[in-house]
């Protein structure tokens, strides 16, 4: 069954929302301590370009780790996936995101997947370009042709409060170059890795990602292959053994698609073959994941069979 009615999808969002009281916005990045607490909004977007929203979907969203599956994907497409799985795993931790526990205990010593941020920073250093300015230049391309947004950019504040704050990555970094899993400059791969995250959206830019994803790396209107099938077929595998961090598992038997959050409150959803989602709620649970988001997609999920299991 399909979502019929924008009527529908909104009141959907008016059940959801009530979650957002039990959440709390993120504030380990000071910049994104001023998002608004209670605001939930979602987009689908369908294979024939028809989209449906509810909630104020022009509001703007940074990234953050839902960076990482694009980053994934440049990264794959640069290197090839010996290259990529030589240095970054394939297995999920259940540790939180920002852990550094198991680069520790892990032998080889290299990060356990691409989702968490030591993988994603692993990810991020392979991107190719001769400087942070280049690499930086070909993501946000590669990000502009599967939104098909043109005008897309990064929030300065947010990437310059994280840069200032983010010694915890900075530690993640000096492990990895220690095991030379990275090379290069720790500050100007905090820099790259900054931005990254705070490159700027809607819900209506992700859905359209979300539905790229779906299509398994095709563009939904010009039906250009964006990302090659096998490389979509990877990122979406990841978003369900990691795209919720420690909350994947059940996350995979509530609602049942591959999707991949970030502490901005941002979700990407993919639902096979049948259309993209963007939802936008900064209150999180202490997983770092939307809680009224994930609440959505769980009712979501019921309601128009989504699981793909
Ligand atoms: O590196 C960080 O901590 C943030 N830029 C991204 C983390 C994140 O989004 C985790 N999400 N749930």
């Amino acid at each position: 069954m399909q979502c019929r009615s924008v009527n529908e999808l909104q009141k959907l969002v008016d059940d959801a929302k009530k979650y957002t009281s039990t959440g709390k916005v993120a504030d380990y990045i000071p910049a994104l301590k001023n998002a608004n607490k209670d605001s939930l909004s979602i987009a689908l977007f369908y294979p024939n370009g028809n989209c449906y929203s509810a909630g104020d979907v022009t509001e703007n969203l940074t990234l953050q780790s839902i960076s990482k599956v694009l980053a994934l994907a440049l990264a794959l497409m640069d290197r090839g996936q010996e290259y990529v799985f030589d240095r970054v795993g394939q297995e999920p931790t259940g540790d939180p995101f920002n852990s550094i526990a198991k680069l520790e205990t892990s032998v080889p010593s290299k990060p356990l997947n691409p989702m968490i941020n030591a993988g994603a920073l692993a990810v991020t250093h392979m991107i190719k370009g001769d400087s942070v300015e280049e690499r930086f230049e070909r993501l946000v391309k590669f990000i502009r042709r599967l939104s098909g947004n043109i005008s897309l950019g990064y929030n300065k504040d947010v990437a310059m409060s994280e840069f200032k704050t983010t010694d915890l990555n900075r530690s993640l970094c000096y492990f990895l170059k220690q095991h030379h899993i990275i090379n290069e400059d720790v500050e100007q791969l905090m820099d790259l890795y900054t931005k990254q995250c705070s490159i700027e959206m809607n819900c209506l830019d992700l859905a359209r990602i979300g539905c790229v994803f779906a299509l398994d790396g095709k563009d939904p209107i010009s039906e250009e292959q964006l990302i090659p099938h096998h490389v979509a077929r990877i990122c979406k595998t990841f978003m369900v053994t990691c795209g919720m961090y420690n909350a994947s598992g059940e996350f995979a038997i509530k609602v049942g698609i591959p999707a991949k959050s970030g502490v901005s409150g941002g979700i990407m959803g993919a639902v096979p073959g049948r259309f993209g989602i963007g939802i936008y709620g900064p209150a999180l649970d202490e997983k770092g994941n939307s809680v009224a988001g994930i609440e959505l997609l769980k009712m979501m999920s019921e309601k128009y069979s989504l699981s793909m299991f």
